[in-house]
């Protein structure tokens, strides 16, 4: 009888549990209108992320403005894509450029207003140990990936209330744990913040707000050969004690776990994190947070929420990084 009634239970359970999975996908499938009346402004083009989201919100039918911010990158993007879509030449570091953008894009887009600003453009270099650095590489990151995400979302959110649109902000698994030094994971873990605090205060003006997180995957951002030469560089100019507490071969097996890890973890299909992106702009119900890549959703995630006593133990043991010669661990 106790088992019937287990069985019986356990089916129940089952089926509310696949029929919220079937709610949600449906949910989540529905997408917008009028695309062509749309308006997407995304930074940073040239390459990687923005680019591929660029070509595939432009054949998706949406009106791009697509920020680059190299001219070769204006120019290839063109070449490849539909007479919708626009190029601007952006430095979201610098405030005279963010305000001509926004005043430029103010015209393009007229009384319909901007349907969704993606903050993607961002840096990865110099990283390394915190006190191989300066507070100068510091400023200079989180420039660019904090303080430009802050301007250009404050450049257009006129023009995002306009159309009742959406910001749509690229963290990083790193805006949830910082297993190594320097001003990445800070810049991150401030977006993480600025994004939530933006979902709050907007949301009563009917603007979504979501926050991609990605894992790792293969772009320049975590291209190994210009991660060996940043390490190389900040090593050289380390004063000699600093050195010496870390001790000779430190370096070296630093290039080499580095390089054993990101040819094994980066995944080469960008459409995951573009997929994400795209839903964000898109559906007409985006989710709040998109975990995109499996490290990010069975490894980074999960590990964010564990106690600090246990993280600290797992990132020591899997990092030369930390274990200089003098450690005293
Ligand atoms: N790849 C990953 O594993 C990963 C993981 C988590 C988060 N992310 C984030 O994803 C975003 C896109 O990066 P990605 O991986 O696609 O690398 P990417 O190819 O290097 O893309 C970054 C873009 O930002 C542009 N950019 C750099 N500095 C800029 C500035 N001051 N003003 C305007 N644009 C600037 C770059 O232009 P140039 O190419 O001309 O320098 C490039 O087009 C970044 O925010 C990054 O932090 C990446």
């Amino acid at each position: 009888m106790f088992q019937l009634i287990n069985k019986t239970m356990y089916l129940y359970i089952l089926g509310l549990v696949a029929s919220r999975f079937v709610y949600r996908w449906y949910k989540e499938s529905k997408r917008v209108t009028n695309k062509k009346e749309k308006y997407v402004y995304i930074t940073g083009c040239d390459s990687g992320f923005g680019n591929l989201l660029a070509r595939h919100l432009d054949e998706l039918g949406f009106n791009v403005i697509a920020a680059c911010y190299t001219e070769k990158g204006e120019d290839e993007l063109k070449k490849i894509t539909s007479d919708r879509l626009a190029t601007v030449h952006l430095d979201v570091a610098d405030s005279e450029s963010v305000e001509q953008t926004a005043a430029h894009i103010k015209t393009l887009v007229g009384q319909k207003g901007l349907w969704a600003v993606v903050n993607n453009a961002g840096v990865a270099l110099p990283s390394g140990p915190t006190d191989w650095l300066t507070i100068d590489d510091y400023k200079d990151m989180i420039a660019v990936n904090l303080c430009g995400v802050i301007d250009v979302t404050l450049s257009v959110l006129p023009l995002v209330k306009k159309a009742k649109g959406r910001v749509v902000n690229v963290a990083s698994v790193f805006g949830r744990v910082s297993p190594f030094g320097g001003p990445y994971c800070v810049s991150k873990f401030g977006v993480e913040s600025f994004n939530d605090s933006l979902r709050l205060n907007m949301a009563p003006f009917g603007i979504k707000v979501a926050c991609i997180e990605p894992g790792f995957f293969k772009t320049n951002v975590t291209d190994t050969v210009a991660m060996k030469n940043n390490l190389a560089m900040l090593w050289n100019r380390l004063p000699q004690e600093v050195k010496d507490g870390y001790g000779h071969d430190f370096l070296n097996a630093s290039i080499e776990m580095l390089e054993h890890r990101f040819n094994m973890l980066t995944d080469g299909n960008l459409m995951k994190v573009v997929g994400c992106m795209e839903h964000a702009v898109s559906a007409v119900y985006p989710r709040t947070r998109y975990s995109a890549g499996w490290d990010a959703k069975f490894f980074w995630l999960p590990a964010s929420y564990m106690p600090t006593c246990i993280l600290d133990r797992l990132f020591r043991r899997n990092s030369p990084n930390m274990k200089p010669e003098l450690s005293a661990l």
